[in-house]
């Protein structure tokens, strides 16, 4: 089958930096399966996230969308590119524009996408602000009445109420509490369940890569060193860096 999304060796630098933050990086995502990125701070793990949904454009390599190379130019691919891949952006705070309140933002999606009419599109936004546990009236509201760890929730409800495909989600957990991350953490695990929601994810959280992605792509310093089955992955790392990135995992004193 066709894998969703792919990266063949893309290698991708940033403007007027010599090195390459991403090199030579191939990945495949195929149809309801999820991947996880994970690695140190720095690593690349956004960069990759970005090259992924189009605004980075690897420098050398190709990204492709069901098979095609992503085309920023080819309008009705960009139409279905858009109508199936969603992101949540690492920080709640600056992705969410603070002069909209909450029920603009979370329906722009629907909007932009020409999905529906006002009326179908706020029965949406509740449903979606329901699905990730805030209240109807939040959408009343603006982003700067919510914590972080609620915006986080805010940009999920945005991305997901045009029922993506694809949901690509950069650190879409770390800014939550423990009992909200466990519900978010299910809430992602409901719409792979239900809907067939295809994930690529970064994390920190090793134990939510492990509940969430049956696949995980291990990167240092821009290479991937290791990808394959995360159990295998993460319980038994070929790579030393891997094992040093779950060795470092904090474990409570018993
Ligand atoms: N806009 C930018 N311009 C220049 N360099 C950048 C830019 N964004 C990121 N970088 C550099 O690219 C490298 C990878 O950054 P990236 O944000 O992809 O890392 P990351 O793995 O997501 O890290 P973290 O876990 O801290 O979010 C870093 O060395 C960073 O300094
Ligand atoms: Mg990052």
């Amino acid at each position: 089958m066709t894998p969703v999304l792919e990266l063949s060796a893309a290698s991708f630098a940033y403007r007027g930096s010599a090195a390459p933050v991403v090199e030579d990086v191939s990945l495949s995502v195929a149809a309801g399966q999820s991947l996880a990125l994970v690695g140190e701070s720095g690593a690349g793990k956004t960069t990759l996230l970005r090259l992924l949904l189009g605004p980075a454009r690897p420098t050398a390599g190709a990204v492709r969308f069901d098979g095609d190379r992503l085309n920023l130019r080819d309008r009705a691919q960009m139409r279905r590119f858009r109508r199936s891949v969603q992101c949540v952006f690492q920080d709640p705070y600056s992705s969410l524009d603070p002069r909209r309140r909450v029920g603009d933002i979370v329906s722009e999606p629907l909007h932009s996408l020409g999905i529906d009419s006002r009326r179908t599109a706020v029965l949406k936004v509740a449903e979606a602000l329901e699905r990730v546990g805030l209240p109807a009236d939040a959408a009343e509201r603006y982003p700067h009445e919510f914590s972080g760890g609620q915006r986080q929730r805010i940009a999920i409800a945005r991305a997901t109420v045009c029922d993506p495909r694809v949901l690509l989600a950069d650190e879409p957990v770390s800014a939550l509490d423990v009992t909200t991350r466990v519900k978010v953490v299910e809430l992602l695990g409901e719409l792979k369940e239900e809907r067939g929601l295809t994930l690529v994810m970064v994390s920190h959280d090793l134990s939510v890569v492990a509940s969430l992605c049956e696949r995980t792509a291990v990167l240092e310093r821009g290479r991937i060193v290791e990808q394959g089955d995360t159990a295998q992955v993460l319980g038994a790392p070929a790579h030393p860096y891997t094992r040093r990135l779950v060795e470092s995992v904090p474990r409570l004193p018993v």
